[in-house]
């Protein structure tokens, strides 16, 4: 299916060739990222962040700019007339007119899909609540591609914040389109939502684990979440789980020697700062490739690459 004029809601909505194509568009992306293009010349994105953001909004700009196009933005509802009262709806019917694509973070399950319903132009989701994160999806199974030669044929754990984590929610559904081995390791009041699982389950093997040391030797990946603090209805729960794994160097002695640990980031306290320089640590390469793999996702939704 052509991707010009596509919403990028949930990954579900893309098929196994659907991501391949991202991805080999995503490599011819790279010379582009350092040498500059006009395809997207006379595009204007508009990036509408109800969330906090660096990464995510920052790369989605500097890919328009590296293609030519430009941007608009909002960023604080404080300064927008959302403050005096206007819906999503009514804001999302303003600034269709202004631009050629959105790009929408919001803190509610099911913001992305609704913008994407009244929208005469693609929207694409920066995060929906604890939902979906569908272009990190698209970044991190770039990034697994790239340092590790393929998508199947691993095993791979994604750890921490499982229901609450967006990213894992979206890069599970998107995983589970490869032959893949997953592990879900949390605490227990974290574990992976129900209906992620199963679904993921009809596809691959997957498991359900607290004990990240007891798969460390046979992982491929280790993909890292962030508690998700800001989404606890209540902060005594955030305490009681907040510091229940953290990766130290001590706990990749029985690693794979090219197993490679991933993370959306921003980083709390999941993962010492003196792993950072361990052969394993790919989490800041993995902006880099965030970057790239957001320039080939507004190519082909704006029409520019085919
Ligand atoms: C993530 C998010 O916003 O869901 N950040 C990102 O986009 N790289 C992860 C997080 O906030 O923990």
């Amino acid at each position: 299916m052509s991707f010009k004029g596509r919403d990028v809601v949930s990954i579900r909505d893309f098929t196994k060739s659907d991501i391949e194509k991202v991805l080999d568009i995503t490599r011819l992306m790279e010379p582009l990222a350092f040498g500059g293009s006009r395809i997207l010349d006379g595009k204007v994105l508009a990036a509408l962040f109800f969330e906090p953001s660096t990464r995510t909004r920052m790369s989605f700009e500097s890919a328009m700019h590296k293609l030519g196009g430009s941007c608009i933005s909002i960023s604080e509802s404080r300064t927008s007339s959302i403050e005096k009262g206007e819906s999503l709806a009514d804001t999302i019917r303003t600034i269709e007119n202004y631009c050629d694509i959105i790009v929408l973070r919001h803190p509610k399950d099911g913001s992305a899909r609704l913008a994407a319903e009244l929208s005469s132009i693609p929207v694409i989701n920066g995060g929906s609540g604890a939902e979906e994160h569908p272009t990190q999806a698209i970044l991190d199974l770039y990034t697994i591609k790239r340092e590790i030669g393929k998508l199947d044929g691993l095993s791979i754990a994604l750890l921490g914040d499982l229901r609450y984590g967006r990213t894992v929610h979206s890069l599970a559904y998107g995983l589970a389109l490869y032959d893949t081995k997953l592990y879900f390791v949390s605490p227990d009041s974290l574990r992976i939502r129900r209906e992620v699982f199963e679904e993921v389950s009809k596809r691959v093997e997957a498991h359900e684990t607290n004990d990240i040391m007891d798969i460390m030797p046979k992982i491929d990946v280790l993909y890292v979440t962030r508690i998700q603090r800001e989404r606890f209805p209540d902060p005594e729960e955030y305490e009681k789980v907040k510091s229940t794994h953290r990766i130290v160097p001590n706990h990749l002695r029985n690693a794979k020697k090219n197993m490679i640990i991933m993370h959306p980031l921003p980083r709390v306290d999941e993962i010492s700062p003196d792993v950072d320089n361990t052969p394993h640590a790919k989490y800041f390469k993995q902006m880099w490739y965030g970057l790239v793999s957001r320039m080939a996702v507004l190519s082909l939704v704006l029409g520019a690459i085919k």
